[in-house]
C-alpha cells in the first residue's frame, strides 16, 4: 500500500459495494472509498451496519495481498490490528480483538470489519476491507446487541480525519509486517490483544453449548478451543459464537 488514493461521498448505499462495483484491474492499492452517510451498511451475516449521518467512521480500502488461501485470515489479523494499534497511540486506550474481527472495549462493540476476498485459484486476488468506527454517535437505535462509541467512552467529539489518517498509517504498518512475512510477530500481537485468550469461557457451536478456552486462532481464520477435559475442536467463522 504505498499511496492513498481517496474517494470521498457524501452518500453511497455501502462503500463496500461502491468499491466493488468500480473495481477494475488499474484500480490501485491503496484506494479508499469513505462516506459521510451509509444507507446500507452491510454488516458480518447479512446484518446491517447503523451508523448516523456524519459521526463515524465508514469506509472501504482496496488490499492486493499476494497471499493463499490457507493464510486468508492474515489479512483480517493485520487490520484489526492496525486499528487496535492506532487507537492505543491516538487515546492511550487498549482495544481488545474479539475473534474473528470485532473491535471491543470491555464487553462492547466499537467497530466492525467486513472483509470481501476475491480470489483468483489458490491465491487472493483483491481483498475489500469495509470498516465501521463508531465514533461520535452516542445513541443507537437499532437492536445491534452492545454497540459503543469512542464519545460514549472518553466523552468528547474526535476529529473524523484525523481518525481515519491514523487508522490507515497503522494499518499500512501491519500490511507492511505481513508483506515480509513476519507472521509469528503478527500472531503473537493479535493473541496478546485477543478478547478471551484466558479461562473458560462459554461458546455456543452448532452442536449444541460448551465452555473451552482459546487455544488459538490458525492463519485461515480457524478457532481452536479447548475444554477442560482436554478435548480440542475447531471452528470457522459462522460455526461458533460466543455467549
Ligand atoms: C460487522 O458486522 O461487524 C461488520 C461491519 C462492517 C461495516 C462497514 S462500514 C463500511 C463498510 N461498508 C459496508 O457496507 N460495511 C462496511
Amino acid at each position: 500500500m504505498n499511496d492513498i488514493n481517496l474517494i470521498a461521498l457524501e452518500e453511497v448505499a455501502s462503500t463496500n459495494e461502491y468499491l466493488k462495483k468500480i473495481i477494475d484491474k488499474n484500480t490501485p492499492e491503496g484506494t479508499i472509498v469513505i462516506t459521510n452517510k451509509q444507507t446500507k451498511g452491510k454488516g458480518q451475516q447479512s446484518n446491517k451496519w447503523e451508523s448516523e449521518e456524519g459521526k463515524n467512521l465508514t469506509f472501504s480500502l482496496l488490499l492486493k495481498p499476494f497471499i493463499m488461501a490457507e493464510q486468508i485470515f492474515m489479512i483480517s489479523k493485520v487490520v484489526s490490528l492496525g486499528i487496535i494499534d492506532a487507537l492505543l497511540s491516538e487515546l492511550g486506550i487498549k482495544f481488545k480483538i474479539k475473534w474473528p474481527n470485532d473491535i471491543y472495549y470491555e464487553n462492547k462493540k466499537l467497530a466492525g470489519i467486513l472483509i470481501e476476498n476475491q480470489m483468483s485459484g489458490e491465491r487472493v486476488n483483491h481483498s475489500i476491507i469495509g470498516i465501521g468506527i463508531n465514533i461520535n454517535q452516542e445513541k443507537f437505535l437499532s437492536d445491534a446487541p452492545n454497540p459503543i462509541s469512542l464519545k460514549n467512552i472518553i466523552k468528547k467529539n474526535l476529529e473524523l480525519n484525523k481518525m481515519l489518517n491514523k487508522i490507515i498509517d497503522h494499518i499500512a504498518i501491519w500490511y507492511e509486517i505481513l508483506r515480509y512475512e513476519q507472521l509469528e510477530k503478527i500472531n503473537l500481537a493479535y493473541w496478546q490483544s485477543l478478547y478471551r485468550n484466558e479461562g473458560y469461557h462459554h461458546f455456543m457451536s452448532q452442536k449444541g453449548k460448551i465452555k473451552a478456552k482459546i487455544i488459538e486462532v490458525k492463519n485461515d481464520g480457524k478457532l481452536i478451543l479447548e475444554t477442560s477435559e482436554k478435548k480440542r475442536m475447531g471452528f470457522y467463522l459462522r460455526e461458533i459464537s460466543f455467549l
